[in-house]
């Protein structure tokens, strides 16, 4: 049985006043202890969110970091960094990092295997855009961002990542993907897990939805038998609006 796991993405929103107090908000909160929760600020405010969680239960992630220990990386951000303030997870590849500052699936798989050996859990978004799904191409997109973000690492490796499934046209756009399309990518991916690695792979890893999840929308998504959570933008810079979607995750968990 696959945990469910409930990621909010800030992305560069919130100032430091409100990243504390929305944290703040969020350890206060009444959710769920079924579900494990997630929150991503920016990198600038890590240190001060980190402090805010304290012992909670509630992990903190960073929204991206480069592939290098340290050094010569003008503007760069180590896994170092971010363990020494208290990250576990590391979101890669997410699609305005591949669409807005072209990151390849070649360097996102340096910074998956950076993240592995720093025992840091990434967090591998993939999704195809409206023009591959329009082309009929969405299945081959998300193997070929699977297999180039994942290449060269073992099964075991593979066990301590995190997929997102996270549709290019659904992302900021109010339109989500319908319950039964997610779960046909999802169904896809646990099958690419199982083919490439084995059966343990496909049934350890989880594999989250992402793209305009809301909570009038989350129970369903995630009442899909391979959707395990949601990697969540917008609506999760709400305390009450991602509780919610928090709790409709456990409404799943039997
Ligand atoms: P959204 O973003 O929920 O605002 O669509 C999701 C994401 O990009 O992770």
């Amino acid at each position: 049985m696959r945990r469910p796991l409930i990621a909010g993405n800030w992305k560069m929103n919130l100032n430091r006043a409100d990243a504390v107090a929305l944290s703040s908000d969020l350890v206060n909160a009444d959710k769920s202890s079924e579900v494990d929760v997630l929150i991503c600020p920016s990198h600038i405010y890590l240190d001060a969110v980190s402090s805010t969680l304290g012992d909670s239960g509630i992990s903190l992630g960073a929204q991206d970091v480069y592939f290098e220990a340290g050094g010569a990386f003008t503007g760069e951000i180590s896994t170092g960094m971010l363990s020494d303030v208290g990250c576990q997870f590391v979101i890669l590849g997410h699609s305005e990092r591949r669409h807005v500052m072209g990151e390849t699936d070649s360097l996102i798989n340096k910074k998956v295997k950076a993240v592995l050996e720093a025992g840091l859990t990434p967090v591998l978004c993939v999704g195809e855009t409206l023009e591959d799904r329009e082309a009929g191409n969405t299945e081959a997109v998300v193997k070929t961002q699977f297999e180039g973000s994942l290449a060269d690492l073992s099964p075991e490796q593979v066990q301590k990542t995190v997929i997102a499934y996270e549709p290019v046209w659904a992302i900021g756009t109010g339109k989500t993907a319908s319950p039964e399309q997610a779960q046909e990518v999802h169904a896809d991916l646990r099958k690419l897990l199982n083919d490439r690695y084995n059966s343990e792979t496909s049934e350890q890893v989880r594999i989250l939805y992402g793209g305009s999840v809301k909570p009038d929308n989350a129970s369903n998504l995630m009442s899909q038998p391979d959707i395990d959570g949601a990697l969540v933008g917008g609506a999760s810079l709400k305390a009450d609006g991602f509780t919610a979607i928090i709790n409709a995750a456990n409404q799943n968990v039997a």
